[in-house]
C-alpha cells in the first residue's frame, strides 16, 4: 500500500475545513494541523504560524473529498498553496489560499467567451487501473470552439480534446506508467483542466524529447491526418495528395508526412498580402506546390505531367475551395472532407461523380475511435508517429503558448470568422499546476 493509500484511511471526520480558516501545514513534522476557529487539534502540538486567508476554500459536500484534497497537500509537502492563485485570479503575493484543481467549464452553449469560466473542483484520485494527470498544456482547436458553441452534434463532459500532461499518482493495480511520465489521452478527457483521472487504457507515454507544443497537439490533427492518408486510396511513394487548407495545422501534418512517405503534395491556400512568405514556409516545411485558391485552377503541373493527378484530395474548407480541388483529382480518386470551415456547402459536378467516378467520403476523428477496435494497429500509428516527431520530421504547427488564465484570447483567436490566424493556441498549464 502506498502512503497516500495509507493517508486516505486515516479517519479524519472530526477534522472539519472551515469556510473562514484554512489547513496550514507543519512542514518541519510532515503533517498538517487543522484548526477551526482557532481550535487546535491536540494541545501538545506547536500553534501552526498564523496565516492571512484571503481566498474561502470551496465548501465541499462530502468527507471523502475533504479527505482527497488534504492528502494531495500532505503528499506533496506544500506549506503555501497561494501561487497559483496569484497566477489565475492575479491574487496579491505572500498571503496564503486552500486551491483545488481548476478547470474550464460552462453551464451553457453560447459564445465561448462569455459562457467560459474557471471553475475549482476536488482532487480526483486514481483507483484501481486509473492514473491521477497534471495537465501540462492543452491545444484549442476549432472543435473545441463547435462544442462550446453547440454546434457540434455531441456535447461531452469537459471541455478540451486534447493535451500532454504528467503522471503525478498512479492507482494500485498500474502497470504502464510511472510517476513523472508525459502522457496524453487517446479518448475525449476534458483537457483544459488542471487534473485529471483516465485509466491507464486511454493514455500513451510520450518521450520527453518531443516538446510540449508537439505533445499538446499530438493526437487529434496528427492522427486525422494519419488515417486520412493510410485508409481512403491507396497511395505509394510518387503519387500526390491534393489539399486544401494547407497551412492550417492538419494541412502542415499532411504536408510533413507525405514528404516523409515520398508523397507529392499540391497545396491550396487563401490568398493573401504575405502569401509569398507562406508559400515559401510550407514549401520548406515539405510541400511540393504551393497554389493560392485563385491560381489552382490555372495550373499546368498535371497536364505537364510533372505530377501524376493525385488519387486523394483532402478537404477542411467546403464550398468552391473543395471544388478547386476536387476538379484535379484523377478518375476513381476520392475527395475526403474532414472539416468545413467555410461554412459553405460542396457542389459537386454529375460529370465528377459519373464519368470520373471520383468518390466523397468523411472523416471522423472521435468516430474512428470508438468503431475501430484495431488496438494493434493502434499502437503502430502512435509509434510510427512519436519517431517521426522525435527525428524532428513531424512539428508543431506556428503556435501561441498562452497562460491558462487567458483562455479568452485563446478562443477568440480560434474563432474568428475570417481566419488568417496563421497559430494554433495552446493553453499552457504549467505555470499553474507546476505551483500547485
Ligand atoms: N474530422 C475530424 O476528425 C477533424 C480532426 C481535426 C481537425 N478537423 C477540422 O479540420 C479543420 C482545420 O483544423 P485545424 O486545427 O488545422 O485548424 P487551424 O490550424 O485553425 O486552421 C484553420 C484553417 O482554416 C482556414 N480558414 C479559417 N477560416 C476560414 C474561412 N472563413 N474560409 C476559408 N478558410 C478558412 C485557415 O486558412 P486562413 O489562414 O486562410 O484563414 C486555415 O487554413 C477544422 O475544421 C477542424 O474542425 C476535423
Amino acid at each position: 500500500m502506498d502512503q497516500g493509500e495509507n493517508k486516505l484511511d486515516v479517519d479524519m471526520s472530526h477534522l472539519e475545513i472551515s469556510e473562514t480558516e484554512v489547513a496550514v501545514e507543519d512542514e518541519a513534522q510532515n503533517t498538517a494541523t487543522l484548526r477551526r476557529s482557532g481550535r487546535r487539534k491536540s494541545a501538545t502540538e506547536e500553534p501552526p504560524e498564523k496565516k492571512r486567508v484571503l481566498q474561502k476554500p470551496k465548501k465541499l459536500s462530502t468527507n471523502k473529498e475533504h479527505k482527497q484534497i488534504v492528502n494531495y497537500y500532505l503528499d506533496r509537502k506544500i506549506k503555501r498553496t497561494s501561487s497559483c492563485l496569484e497566477t489565475i485570479f492575479e491574487m496579491p503575493k505572500g498571503d496564503t489560499y486552500m486551491t483545488m484543481p481548476l478547470k474550464l467549464t460552462y453551464t451553457k452553449t453560447g459564445h465561448p467567451s462569455d459562457v467560459l469560466r474557471i471553475e475549482e473542483y476536488p482532487m480526483p484520485q486514481p483507483e484501481a487501473s486509473e492514473v491521477l494527470v497534471e495537465m501540462l498544456a492543452a491545444a484549442v482547436n476549432p472543435v473545441d470552439i463547435n462544442i462550446i458553441q453547440g454546434k457540434y452534434p455531441i456535447q461531452f463532459p469537459g471541455i478540451g480534446f486534447e493535451g500532454v500532461g504528467r503522471v503525478s499518482k498512479v492507482g494500485p493495480s498500474v502497470t504502464k506508467f510511472r510517476i513523472g511520465e508525459h502522457v496524453v489521452p487517446t479518448t475525449y478527457a476534458g483537457t483544459w483542466r488542471t487534473h485529471l483521472v483516465l485509466d491507464e487504457a486511454n493514455l500513451i507515454s510520450l518521450p520527453k524529447e518531443i516538446g510540449v507544443a508537439e505533445a499538446a497537439t499530438f493526437f487529434v490533427n496528427p492522427i486525422t491526418m494519419y488515417r486520412m492518408l493510410k485508409d481512403y486510396a491507396p497511395l505509394e511513394p510518387g503519387d500526390t495528395v491534393i489539399q486544401n487548407g494547407a497551412n492550417s495545422s492538419c494541412g502542415l501534418i499532411a504536408i510533413q508526412l507525405c514528404k516523409a512517405w515520398g508523397l507529392n503534395t499540391v497545396n491550396v491556400v487563401r490568398d493573401r498580402p504575405d502569401v509569398g512568405q507562406l508559400k515559401e514556409y510550407l514549401i520548406r516545411s515539405g510541400a511540393t506546390y504551393v497554389f493560392t485558391d485563385k491560381e489552382i485552377a490555372g495550373t499546368d503541373v498535371f497536364k505537364s505531367g510533372k505530377l501524376p493527378k493525385p488519387k486523394l484530395g483532402l478537404n477542411c474548407i467546403g464550398g468552391e475551395s473543395a471544388n478547386s480541388i476536387l476538379r484535379h483529382i484523377d478518375h476513381g480518386g476520392v475527395l475526403v472532407t474532414y472539416g468545413g470551415m467555410s461554412l459553405e456547402p460542396i457542389r459537386v459536378s454529375t460529370s465528377t461523380l459519373v464519368f470520373k467516378t471520383v468518390r466523397l467520403d468523411g472523416f471522423n476523428l472521435f468516430k474512428w475511435f470508438s468503431e475501430s477496435g484495431d488496438e494493434d494497429e493502434k499502437a503502430r500509428m502512435f509509434g510510427e508517429l512519436i519517431d517521426l516527431m522525435v527525428k524532428g520530421a513531424v512539428r508543431a504547427p506556428p503556435h501561441v503558448l498562452v497562460d491558462f488564465n487567458r483562455f479568452s484570447e485563446a478562443v477568440e483567436m480560434t474563432l474568428t470568422k475570417n481566419g488568417m490566424v496563421g497559430k494554433k493556441y495552446i493553453l499552457d498549464l504549467r505555470a499553474v499546476t507546476s505551483k500547485m
